[in-house]
């Protein structure tokens, strides 16, 4: 009897050590999920490394952090997307008074409020250069917005993922979309259904990418009126093709490439716009293991424009990356740091960056004042497409 007693605790115990064992932080590899982070634990790690103080030194330190951008008066929830317009205005998607947090979905990716109504604040916030809110809309459409993009002709398209859709409108319709793809909150991964899509990236012939996300790990390329051309990726393996979590998608259409931020491997991955070829990869110690947007600016050379994650023993921080060589060249950040900075959108000419960070709700503005006298005197050349170089890491 007493050895049964004995036994029986002993399982208890043993059940509760397995318990704890499985028991995964909110935060961090194994939950994709966002907007849940705790504390900033991760601000001294250049303190605590002196090889990241040394790697940190040896880069240019620009594009430089523009403060009171934009209009502190305008407030915003997890600020979840920027874009910018034809005409340089910055597109703001956010979440209003919604958050995803670790109670969002069900584990089978269902959205838990949907009978709730959508936010009824405008999610798309637009600002002139200088910082002023000149425009809003998006009321009464979203639930839980996350990535934004603006095409050639100036159609405005997002993906809602508690909606698990992807949405385009015109400049002039802003109620109803002129193009809805998946079915609305139910999620799956076929050719109607998407899973949590992250983002959109439209060619200037009006073919499109849709990253198709958090749970389907996929890139799907589309003609304009939402016909599939193609699709790669997938979630295990060991090949190029193996995405965790593809997040951001920027295009490189004067080499002829669209590149993804893979978040939770750590890396930017190129491939063909034209037939979806893997052309390189990059990666880099100091960004770690989870990049969570990337841009592009042809200026210059070609360059990449990245955001890190936190919870990856290294500093939280923006990267500029060399596209032919793919070697890092600047690094950036806001005073005092960023924390969770979630999507990033450069201008054409290099000269400003913007990112949208989920906790603060906030959206930083950078600007490269060296690079914005030489664009002066320096025409942007059209390039050949080039196949890149870079295989950092791969
Ligand atoms: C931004 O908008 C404000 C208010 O409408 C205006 O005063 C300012 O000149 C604008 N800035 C630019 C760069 O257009
Ligand atoms: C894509 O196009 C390039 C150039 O024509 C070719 O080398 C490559 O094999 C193609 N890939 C696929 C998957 O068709
Ligand atoms: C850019 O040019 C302006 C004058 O046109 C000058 O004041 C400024 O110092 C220059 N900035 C850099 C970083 O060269």
């Amino acid at each position: 009897m007493l050895i049964m007693n004995f036994l029986n605790s002993l399982l208890t115990v043993l059940e509760l050590l397995f318990v704890f064992s499985n028991f995964k932080p909110t935060h961090g590899r194994g939950f994709p999920d966002e907007g849940y982070y705790s504390n900033n634990d991760y601000d001294n790690q250049e303190a605590i490394d002196p090889k990241i103080k040394i790697a940190l030194g040896k880069l240019e330190h620009a594009p430089q952090w523009v403060p009171d951008w934009p209009d502190s008066f305008v407030k915003m929830g997890q600020v979840s997307g920027v874009a910018l317009d034809n005409t340089g205005q910055l597109l703001v998607f956010h979440r209003a008074g919604n958050q995803w947090d670790a109670s969002t979905f069900t584990p089978r990716h269902v959205y838990q409020r949907i009978g709730d109504p959508p936010i009824p604040d405008p999610t798309i916030l637009v600002f002139n250069e200088t910082g002023e809110l000149v425009d809003m809309w998006g009321q009464n459409l979203f639930y839980m917005p996350h990535g934004i993009t603006v095409d050639r002709v100036g159609n405005v398209w997002v993906t809602d993922v508690a909606l698990h859709q992807v949405f385009k409108f015109t400049p002039t319709q802003r109620q109803k979309p002129a193009l809805t793809l998946g079915e609305k909150f139910i999620p799956g991964n076929d050719d109607n259904h998407f899973c949590k899509p992250s983002a959109v990236a439209v060619l200037s012939t009006g073919d499109f990418f849709v990253a198709d996300g958090y749970c389907n790990h996929r890139i799907i390329k589309y003609s304009p009126d939402g016909t599939i051309i193609l699709q790669w990726g997938k979630r295990s393996g060991r090949d190029p093709f193996t995405l965790d979590v593809p997040h951001a998608l920027a295009l490189a259409e004067d080499r002829g490439q669209v590149c993804v931020a893979d978040r939770e491997r750590g890396r930017v991955a190129c491939f063909r716009a034209d037939n979806g070829t893997y052309s390189a990869g990059y990666r880099h110690w100091l960004i770690g293991s989870r990049l969570f947007s990337v841009a592009y600016s042809r200026a210059h050379g070609g360059r990449l424009y990245v955001v890190n994650g936190p919870y990856s023993n290294v500093p939280v921080r923006g990267y500029v990356i060399d596209f032919t060589s793919g070697r890092l060249i600047q690094t950036f950040a806001p005073e005092g740091g960023f924390r969770n900075p979630h999507d990033i959108v450069v201008t054409p000419d290099g000269v400003s960056a913007y990112v949208a960070e989920l906790d603060p709700h906030r959206v930083c503005k950078f600007v490269d004042e060296g690079l914005r006298n030489q664009s002066k005197l320096e025409k942007v050349t059209t390039q050949t497409p080039v196949k890149p170089t870079a295989t950092i890491g791969e």
